[in-house]
């Protein structure tokens, strides 16, 4: 996990969600975007050497790293996590999604070109 400085669109986000980033985040009129410290959540995967009957849900190993996250807001602030997966996966989209993530921007990997959404969701 990073903590570090993001560019947030504004016209990703709707009213409420935008008036719970301004709390913590510096709106750049020139980028028309939010500049917020978040939380990147990098690498999130189940170990599937472990038998099907015993291996972790999606939704708990996610819960795991938002119970980590709080303790570390505690001690440096921000609340905002953003987690990235390749773009048109449908699979992971979805994942997030339906585990309180909001579709915010994208990013293409300078080094292969390759493209990812980035999703975001708050601690509380
Ligand atoms: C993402 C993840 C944590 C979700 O866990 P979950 O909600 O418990 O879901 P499951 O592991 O049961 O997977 C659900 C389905 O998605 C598939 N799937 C898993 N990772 C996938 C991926 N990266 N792309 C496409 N499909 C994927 C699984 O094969 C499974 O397919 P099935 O229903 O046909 O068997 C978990 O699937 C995982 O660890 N995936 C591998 C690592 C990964 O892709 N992490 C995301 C980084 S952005």
């Amino acid at each position: 996990m990073a903590h570090k400085a993001f560019p947030i669109c504004a016209s990703a986000l709707s009213r409420s969600k935008a008036r719970k980033i301004e709390r913590f985040a510096k709106f750049d009129s020139t980028l028309e975007a939010y500049i917020a410290s978040v939380f990147l959540v990098a690498q999130l995967g189940k170990n599937y050497a472990i038998d099907g009957g015993k291996r972790i849900s999606g939704a708990a190993l996610l819960q795991l790293a938002f119970d980590e996250l709080k303790l570390a807001e505690r001690e440096i602030g921000g609340e905002i996590v953003c987690v990235e997966c390749s773009e048109g996966n449908k699979v992971l989209e979805a994942f997030y999604e339906k585990n309180g993530f909001f579709k915010a921007g994208r990013r293409v990997s300078e080094s292969d070109g390759h493209a990812y959404t980035q999703y975001l969701s708050f601690l509380k």
